[in-house]
């Protein structure tokens, strides 16, 4: 038996317009939702839908647009941008010919694979030239207006250029198609400059396909979200409302507390385990990972921090770190980048750490700076410490030996080694490192046998 032939689908995401009603200098596909940009939700539905990369098409203005996804597609550049028909003009000149040519515009981010999936089988199974989606929105303004024969679309009348009889329809067009290739490489050619705003609509596709006597179909999607286009910023805050629920609610599905979703922010990469707790007025954004049972206490912001399970992270701010399983964080702890926090290890007020590992059961508990520093297990960092890192031109690291009791209100000025089981006496300023053992006291600090510690260290 011979296989059927098989069908070869190509994928075009319109990105070239300047998407100036977003008043931006930013390209419009570039404005996140829910902390990922716009493009990238459109280039998972198509890929996701077809397997295929897509050709995104970019102009001189949008040229960013490609530094952010260069990996993720392949490219071409529309220079100047005149209007939606000539950016598929610019694709098909750019690429291989399809069978199927799929078209999705940049700007509509909660589309859906399944309906690229339906449309593409709708103009397969009807041998259309172009199957197009529709929606009937509550408000269809800034849309174009499906003008139909019966089952059939006979034309697209954009919003500038129609009769106030044609504003009346309440079904416009959805900006996602999928066109007969072969068809669409004789026909582009044609489009002509709009009297209204001279661009090339795509959308003029459809009446050409009625002359050649070939059938355009309309697939209806419920959902009037999913094919919302976003072209200002009410739209993207409206669009990124709509995400943020649904992913909350995925959460809430899969076994996540929240005592307030209306004042929980969770971004779209993030990963909570079973039982989290989230408390009001949290935001968890980026790439963060949160392991079960862990409670992320009120007011508290992770932006891609990794967090074991079982911690309880109280009003503070952790950002690009790591902490283990067991740990307690804050009030008012600030994590940033590179931190990364032992099982166990306990951080209070206004402990801040940067670039450094505190080991397993360390405390350190308040107001202190831990910064380019290896804290060993079960170190007791008195209050007021400061690694002393910067000397105004280089970075250096301080390193504390496991079991070491750094009084409260040490300099430890870096880069200086603090031995295993050693001691800094309260308020000393430890310019040398000191050996495994023995104390450091005053200012500059001076090496000692311990002796018990002192009354004046506060313990952690
Ligand atoms: C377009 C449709 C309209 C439809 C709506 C759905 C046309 C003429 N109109 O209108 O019928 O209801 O989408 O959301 O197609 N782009 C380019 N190059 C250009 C111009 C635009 O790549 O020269 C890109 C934009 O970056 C955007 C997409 O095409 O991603 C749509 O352009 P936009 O200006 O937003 O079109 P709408 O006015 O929304
Ligand atoms: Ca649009």
């Amino acid at each position: 038996m011979i296989d059927p032939p098989t069908t070869t689908t190509a994928v075009v995401i319109l990105a070239a317009g300047l998407g100036t009603r977003m008043r931006s200098r930013r390209a419009k596909v570039l404005h996140p939702l829910c902390g990922r940009p716009m493009l990238a939700y459109v280039i998972d539905a198509a890929v996701e839908a077809t397997g295929v990369r897509p050709l995104v098409l970019v102009s001189p203005a949008t040229e960013a647009v490609r530094g952010v996804f260069a990996d993720a597609a392949e490219w071409a550049v529309q220079d100047p941008p005149l209007g939606t028909g000539h950016a598929l003009q610019v694709a098909v000149a750019a690429m291989a010919p399809a069978d199927d040519i799929v078209v999705l515009s940049g700007d509509t981010p909660l589309l859906l694979a399944s309906t690229i999936v339906a449309l593409l089988d709708r103009r397969r199974a009807t041998g259309a030239a172009i199957a197009l989606a529709t929606v009937r929105p509550e408000d269809p303004a800034g849309y174009g207006r499906v003008v139909r024969d019966g089952d059939e679309v006979s034309r697209i009348v954009e919003e500038r250029d129609a009769t106030s009889a044609e504003l009346e329809i309440d079904e416009v067009n959805g900006g996602l198609y999928a066109i007969d290739g072969a068809w669409l490489r004789g026909r582009i050619g044609d489009l002509t400059p709009s009297p209204a705003t001279g661009e090339l609509y795509l959308t003029e596709l459809v009446g050409l396909a009625g002359a050649d006597g070939r059938r355009v179909v309309a697939h209806e999607v419920d959902d009037e979200l999913e094919l919302a286009g976003v072209n200002d910023r009410v739209q993207l805050a409206t669009l990124e409302a709509d995400l943020r629920w649904r992913i909350l609610e995925g959460h809430l599905l899969a076994g996540v507390t929240m005592e307030d979703p209306t004042t929980t922010f969770i971004d779209a990469d993030v990963e909570l385990g079973q039982d989290v707790v989230i408390e009001p007025h949290v935001l968890i954004r980026g790439h963060s990972r949160i392991g079960a049972e862990t409670v992320i206490g009120a007011g508290s912001q992770l932006v891609d921090a990794v967090v074991g399970e079982r911690c309880r992270i109280v009003a503070s701010v952790l950002e690009s770190c790591e902490v283990e399983d067991d740990v307690r964080i804050g009030p008012f702890a600030h994590l940033r980048a590179g931190a990364s926090i032992g099982s166990g290890a306990e951080l209070g007020n206004f402990a801040e750490v940067k670039q450094s590992r505190i080991g397993p059961h360390t405390k350190q508990h308040h107001f202190s700076y831990i910064g380019d520093a290896d804290v060993g297990e079960g170190v007791n960092i008195g209050a007021g410490t400061i690694t002393a890192n910067f000397d105004g031109r280089q970075k250096h690291r301080t390193v504390i030996g496991d079991g070491a009791f750094i009084g409260s209100d040490s300099m430890l000025v870096a880069p200086v080694t603090i031995g295993e089981g050693a001691t800094t006496g309260a308020g000393s300023v430890v310019t040398r490192d000191v050996p495994p053992g023995k104390m450091a006291v005053g200012v500059p600090a001076r090496i000692r046998e311990r002796r018990p510690r002192p009354a004046d260290a506060t313990e952690g």
